[in-house]
């Protein structure tokens, strides 16, 4: 059965593409992409259908990835399925999720994933304009989720 991978962040144009776009690189490069399913979204709708922003874009490139994906409003249809985690970037995209979905039983914080840091909310480049931090941290905690899920789903 196809794992799934969700990010989520509030506006689904700087923190969860980028999370996105970073993980989607690290299961291509594992030659597991036919095994799990990468996605983000948004638990807001400010910003549907605007592409990701440029900072996002720009650092992704600068890796390597390219990020082609359109903003869009998380949907109950995310959550579903006995395989699907559900990544939040902060403490507030977990208690907007539960306000709207109720609880989730693999809903995460990514950086409690992390091992390189104890910084556990993402900080929302969007209003401090630091890409190249959250890229960084937002790394460091792809990569824990990644080994964790192999580990748990036996890929
Ligand atoms: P994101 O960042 O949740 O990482 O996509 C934000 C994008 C837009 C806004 C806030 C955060 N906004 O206020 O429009």
């Amino acid at each position: 059965m196809t794992i799934k991978v969700i990010f989520v962040c509030l506006g689904n144009i700087c923190r969860s593409p980028m999370a996105e776009g970073i993980f989607q690189q690290m299961v291509d490069e594992a030659g597991l992409s036919d095994q799990i399913e990468v996605d983000s979204a948004g638990t807001s709708s400010w910003h549907i259908g605007e592409p990701a922003h440029s900072g996002t874009r720009r650092i992704l490139a600068k890796k390597g990835i390219t990020y082609q994906g359109r903003a869009r409003r998380v949907e109950p249809s995310d959550l579903a399925g006995d395989n699907t985690y559900v990544i939040a970037m902060d403490e507030s995209n977990m208690s907007d999720l539960r306000a709207q979905f109720g609880d989730h039983p693999r809903l995460y914080r990514l950086l409690d994933f992390a091992t390189n840091t104890s910084v556990r909310n993402v900080p929302d480049p969007y209003y401090n304009g630091n890409f190249e931090e959250v890229y960084e941290l937002v790394k460091d905690g792809c990569q824990g989720l990644f080994s964790t899920i192999r580990q748990q789903e036996g890929v």
